[in-house]
């Protein structure tokens, strides 16, 4: 039986042209792994979408004066084509404002209320009397009462911290300035204390799945001891709330987004209950999907994730990414047809914050570029490609195959980056992809072709038949990562049937074939020196 994945990544707030911070914190790394389950043989769907409801659109919309319905079908048209761009291969990318989302949302929360999970109370909450209403959400700006940086009412970004608004500090309106009253509401809440226990039980079966930082801020949150959190708002932009008494009111947006998933997979026929889910997500993420969401899970009796992939952040030159600043590397160029997708991609994966933050620094693109994917990837095979054509005008015969150990390196190297790529160890993954590089140029180094070609051409073959069956596989490897590129290598320079993204083929049951003419060797890659840097940074900045 096939293993059937259900692979999310974070549904984006549609409120600004997303960065590089972005593409590694979920779409990249959910990429990848996607691309390898399918790769794999597994009957793979791979959702993404964007998630349209909340202050983030809601506030967006209002600094352009635009009507958010406007606002957010433009903006996730832009974003959808620079997902595509990027060739983020989701089988579905969606959006939370469709109707099938409002059914889904509304099925789930009956469900949790009918069991009991969800609580209606009244409370104070802040209102502008300025601003006639209430301030939900990032509508309240103050002072985080962890770290003192400035921080809105639904989390700090600085320090993460997952607040409720009575916990700021000086809390002010951001669309007036002005200091809100106290005023009671009535509003639905999900009972987290009655969840919590099992909620534990569930984080502590994943403690040797999770990586270190998902499962210790999740199990931090449930140690602080969970309390019943608000799941409505006072606002009109959202998904109602299917019970009388709601009317003007609409589901908080973190409880309609992740049901996203859900949706998306239901439109493609898919049954969230028979898969293997794995989410990617961006650190500011982590507890809600670790926390928050699974909680709903488990209150509406429906199918927990297998893992959570969280990241950390990306910084750019060792600073924070801002748009109004313009410090970072924007998605706004990011269609100009004279850019190398595959190139950003490449060093965007070297640089995932798997296990720490990381840095986007353009020198450092440059010398990753250089060195690994040109230096090491591209330059065996043009190396490989190039003797086969030089000694033996491109084809090559054998009658069995040879007994080189690098032979049987592959099957070893395959599985072990399966393995990591299902902890969720994606730069780990690539690094051992790297080695198997590596691993072909020292063979060639240690052979000695050269030498061979003057002495002993029955062995010249074997040798470089060995390295097109190493290419062969190193293509196979890299293809997640670098999908276009190892297409063109495949077939026009291998000359191989298919595409190296062939589901199945990571298995690499086959070896290259033992008679064969392949094509002409043609470089992937030019070095990229200084001043194509700086015709690249131009476009992207
Ligand atoms: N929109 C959120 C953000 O951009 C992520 C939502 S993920 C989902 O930070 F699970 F809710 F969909
Ligand atoms: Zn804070």
């Amino acid at each position: 039986m096939k293993k059937k994945v259900l692979i999310t990544s974070a549904l984006p707030y549609i409120n600004n042209i997303p960065h590089m911070g972005h593409m590694v914190g979920c779409h990249l790394p959910a990429d990848i792994f996607a691309r390898y389950c399918r790769q794999k043989g597994y009957d793979v769907t791979f959702v993404g979408g964007s998630d349209e409801h909340g202050t983030p659109s809601v506030i967006a919309a209002g600094k352009e004066d635009k009507n958010i319905k406007d606002f957010v079908d433009n903006l996730h048209e832009i974003h959808k084509k620079i997902y595509e761009r990027m060739n983020i291969s989701y089988d579905i990318y969606s959006r939370t404002s469709d109707e099938e989302h409002f059914d889904m949302t509304q099925e789930i929360f009956l469900d949790i209320y009918n069991s009991g999970y969800v609580v209606e109370k009244e409370e104070e909450l802040y209102y502008s009397e300025e601003d006639k209403m209430f301030l939900p959400d990032r509508f309240l700006i103050g002072e985080c009462p962890s770290c003192r940086s400035e921080a809105n009412s639904d989390q700090c970004e600085s320090c993460g911290k997952v607040l409720s608004s009575k916990e700021l500090v000086n809390p002010k309106s951001i669309l007036s300035g002005s200091t809100p009253v106290l005023r009671k509401s009535t509003h639905l809440y999900l009972d987290l204390a009655k969840i919590s226990s099992k909620l534990d039980e569930w984080l502590e079966s994943k403690r040797d799945i999770f990586k270190k930082n998902v499962y210790s801020e999740a199990k931090k949150w449930i140690k602080e001891g969970l309390r019943a959190r608000s799941i409505t708002r006072d606002m009109s932009w959202g998904v109602p709330v299917p019970l009388d008494g709601y009317e003007g009111k609409v589901f908080y947006v973190w409880f309609d987004a992740p049901i996203g998933y859900m949706t998306f997979a239901k439109k493609l026929g898919v049954n969230w209950e028979d898969r293997e889910i794995f989410h990617f997500l961006g650190k500011d993420n982590i507890p809600f999907h670790t926390v928050f969401w699974p909680s709903i899970l488990i209150a509406a009796n429906r199918k927990l994730p297998y893992n959570v992939v969280g990241y950390n952040y990306l910084t750019f030159e060792g600073e924070k990414f801002s748009k109004s600043k313009s410090i970072g590397v924007f998605c706004t160029n990011i269609h100009d047809e004279s850019l190398d997708i595959d190139m950003l991609r490449f060093y965007l994966a070297s640089c995932l914050p798997e296990s720490k933050d990381s840095d986007f620094r353009w020198k450092e693109f440059r010398q990753v570029v250089n060195s690994q994917l040109i230096g090491n990837v591209a330059n065996f095979f043009n190396r490989t490609v190039s003797m086969i054509n030089k000694y033996f005008d491109g084809e090559i015969s054998l009658s069995e195959m040879p007994s080189y150990p690098i032979l049987s390196e592959k099957k070893i190297f395959s599985n072990d980056i399966g393995i990591l790529f299902e902890k969720g160890e994606i730069r780990a993954g690539i690094k051992k992809i790297l080695e198997f590089s590596s691993l072909g140029n020292s063979f060639i180094d240690s052979k000695e072709p050269w030498n061979l070609a003057k002495t002993d051409k029955k062995e010249l073959s074997k040798v470089l038949y060995s390295c097109l069956d190493h290419a062969r596989t190193l293509a196979i490897l890299m293809s997640p990562i670098v999908p276009d590129k190892m297409a063109t290598f495949w077939k026009d320079q291998l000359l191989l049937t298919d595409v190296p993204s062939k589901p199945g083929l990571w298995n690499l049951e086959e070896n290259f074939p033992l008679i064969h003419k392949i094509g002409r060797p043609n470089p992937l890659y030019k070095r990229v020196d200084e001043e194509e840097l700086t015709r690249i940074i131009n476009i992207l900045s």
